[in-house]
């Protein structure tokens, strides 16, 4: 990006300027900080001290405040996010952002390798391969130079605008030089990441704050984009890695720039534009095997690496010769991912803890000698149930393997039995509940013991933390931790408590400053106005999930509609089942339930069904349900498409349901729908045509 000349010219400027400051242009400023910016975040190789660089920016800062009309889009000041983001809008990629087809050995390559020499007619085929970054996806438009959109992927087709959000990531610049490329209009596709250090430090402030932690990288990536505040994404200190060109305008004549004819190229043009793509991460081969040797050697270093990589991605190196080879409505035929293995290794199983869930059953839970696996530490996994341990063969004191695929929870694989001494012991179940020590019960239809003291206070903090979790009302900044300490202080007692909580005396805890102390206040309030079904899910009724809350939810005007229904006319209802509906109908019978039904009535909660229409009514009466891995779609925006279009989704095959979309891997479902003749079966690329042709309709 910057030659040698260029570098010394613009070192010289910022000995100059922090020696005699006044000597500066604002231009000039901006290209210095600029230049530091980059070399900071995309070369990672600072040349001035931080007080030095913030020098410069505050000497930004007054000049701009001296005249804000001299302010410019691509200052530097200007990655502050000075007011909240309110919905994210959503809007089109110029091109859709697809998927990649997934490979997990040599086989796998050698058949995708083969299809394309057959394909394009050649002997051989020369590879880029670059790391597949676990993070998520984004896709930039720059326009005269700079930065003007950037969004998620969201369904491919459209994605949310994020712009404020990313413009807090130091190593996206805000302004590059198309103009000088015979560019008008750039759109880029890349991946948010954060790199283990910053995930490791992020999660330390988390702790010292006692709020709950970010599970892995990537959520930590995903779960930033969204955010409100920009504010709270600069914070985190993310990352972000451009890989690919998806658009440029005018269409470039593929003899003005000779980098634009390989995808390595794109890269280093990419790379010469600021941005850090994988240019050193690469690695160009000319033929097939070589990808293999690669992906070998790369997947034993994945560990030494700062960032998180769940495989790598190999692609076609010319770019002709990819547009020649097309895509399918999925994936491109040009590139295919080679995914890592689950991570696996082994460790102690110490001893064995019961934990109290919110409907009293009671899990055991593997306390393991802690052991690294792929960035985290492990050092506990639920062991589910008794039938599990006898399946898995498990004994205090057994060495056992562990595994970890992507961000699945780490599981147990096995114990080793062979290492055996002879002192490991029988996992014991308790007889009665270790909170409260009530005797423990299991039902003969269930593999759980079950504490049955609604009263136990393990129970009581679970309700609460599920009352507020994120699906259900979303309450931040009210963790786990939280909760069971504002418990035993006897601060909060019960759900309805959560809103009469004493916000003085939680301002005097340890760790809890204004501000946090303000951001649960907000957040509290903002929970009253949440949406019936919601508040119909946080309620923990059992057997009642997210799904049929919504069903219940769509069906009724208040909630203490609930207080008069029969079994009868929920069963009615679709895909609601007896077991579900005694289940309610139970709840709204039992006199401690309705008693804090009545409380979160008086403290104001929304318990009216608001009936928001449908957008667009065209699925109305249709029923959908999703099986399956899906490649493209995450399967939560897959049912917001169907129920803004009113269609409703189903929780299980039944003669009541009209589509079945079926990804990878599907398994039951799919059997027992294959035998009910008017449900029609459609693949995950038939599904968005459906929902497009719908749009249109
Ligand atoms: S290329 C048409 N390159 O992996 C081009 N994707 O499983 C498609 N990803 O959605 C993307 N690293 O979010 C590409 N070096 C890389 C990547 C990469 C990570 C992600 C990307 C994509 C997903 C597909």
């Amino acid at each position: 990006m910057y030659d040698k000349a260029q570098i010394q010219a613009l070192q010289q400027t910022t000995k100059q300027f922090l020696t005699t400051p006044l000597s500066i242009d604002l231009m000039t400023l901006k290209k210095v900080l600029h230049f530091h910016e980059y070399q900071y975040y995309v070369v990672n190789e600072s040349l001035i001290s931080d007080y030095e660089y913030d020098q410069l920016y505050q000497a930004l800062l007054a000049i701009e405040a001296s005249d804000p009309s001299l302010i410019t889009l691509d200052s530097p000041s200007q990655r502050v996010g000075n007011s909240l983001n309110s919905n994210f809008e959503t809007v089109p990629h110029l091109v859709p952002m697809l998927s990649l087809e997934n490979s997990y050995n040599a086989e796998d390559l050698i058949d995708f390798d083969r299809k394309a020499r057959e394909s394009a007619n050649l002997e051989s085929i020369t590879y880029c391969i670059e790391p597949k970054f676990d993070g998520a996806s984004i896709s930039l438009i720059y326009e005269n130079d700079l930065l003007v959109r950037a969004c998620t992927r969201g369904d491919g087709v459209e994605g949310e605008d994020i712009t404020n959000n990313i413009k807090q990531i130091r190593s996206i610049p805000l302004q590059i030089p198309l103009a000088a490329n015979g560019i008008q209009q750039i759109e880029i596709r890349g991946e948010v990441i954060m790199t283990k250090k910053a995930f490791n430090d992020f999660n330390e402030k988390l702790k010292s704050k006692h709020q709950s932690l970010l599970a892995n990288p990537r959520n930590a990536a995903s779960g930033s984009l969204r955010m409100k505040d920009p504010k709270e994404v600069a914070e985190r200190n993310l990352d972000a890695f451009i890989y690919h060109i998806s658009y440029v305008l005018p269409i470039p004549e593929k003899t003005v720039n000779p980098l634009l004819k390989t995808h390595s190229g794109s890269l280093e043009f990419l790379w010469n534009m600021g941005f850090r793509s994988p240019q050193k991460e690469k690695q160009v081969v000319s033929k097939m095997q070589d990808v293999i040797d690669y992906c070998a050697i790369a997947a034993a270093g994945r560990d030494e690496l700062p960032y998180e990589i769940d495989g790598l991605v190999v692609k076609v190196n010319d770019l002709a010769l990819q547009e020649k080879l097309g895509m399918t409505s999925h994936h491109p035929r040009w590139a295919i991912a080679y995914k890592f293995k689950a991570r696996q290794a082994t460790t102690i199983l110490e001893h064995v803890e019961f934990q109290v869930g919110r409907t009293g059953a009671v899990t055991p839970v593997a306390k393991l000698k802690p052991v690294a696996i792929g960035g985290v530490t492990v050092s506990s996994i639920s062991i589910h149930n008794e039938e599990y341990i006898i399946e898995k063969d498990l004994l205090l004191g057994d060495t056992v393997i562990i595994e970890r695929a992507g961000d699945v929870i780490p599981q147990i694989v096995h114990s080793i039995a062979s290492l055996r001494t002879g002192n490991e012991k029988k996992i014991q179940f308790p007889t009665h509940c270790p909170v409260c020590a009530t005797t423990l019960v299991k039902e003969s239809t269930e593999a759980v013991w079950r504490c049955n003291n609604i009263d136990c206070s393990a129970q009581i903090v679970e309700r609460i933390a599920h009352f507020v979790s994120k699906d259900a009302m979303d309450i931040k900044n009210l963790g786990e931790a939280n909760i069971k300490k504002f418990f035993e202080l006897g601060l909060l007692k019960d759900i309805p408590g959560i809103y009469t909580l004493n916000f003085e005396q939680i301002g005097q805890l340890e760790g809890f400053g204004k501000k946090s102390v303000d951001n649960l206040t907000s957040s509290i309030e903002v929970s009253k106005q949440q949406p019936l079904y919601r508040l119909i899910y946080a309620l923990g009724i059992r057997f009642v999930g997210e799904t049929t809350a919504k069903t219940i939810a769509s069906r009724i005007n208040h909630l203490l509609d609930l207080t008069r229904i029969t079994e009868e006319q929920l069963l009615a209802f679709e895909d609601i089942g007896i077991k579900v509906a005694s289940s309610i109908v139970q709840f709204f019978h039992d006199p401690n339930q309705l008693k804090m039904i009545e409380s979160l009535i008086q403290l104001g909660l929304n318990v009216e069904q608001t009936n928001q229409q449908p957008t667009d009514g065209s699925l109305t009466g249709l029923n959908f349900l999703f099986t399956g891995t899906l490649a493209q779609l995450k399967r939560s925006d897959g049912e917001a498409m169907v129920e803004a279009k009113g269609g409703h989704i189903l929780s299980g095959v039944s003669s009541k349901l009209n589509y079945l979309i079926v990804g990878e891997d599907a398994g039951s479902k799919l059997e027992k729908a294959k035998k009910i003749a008017s449900i029609k079966i459609m693949t995950e690329a038939e599904f968005i045509e459906l929902i497009n042709s719908n749009s249109n309709a």
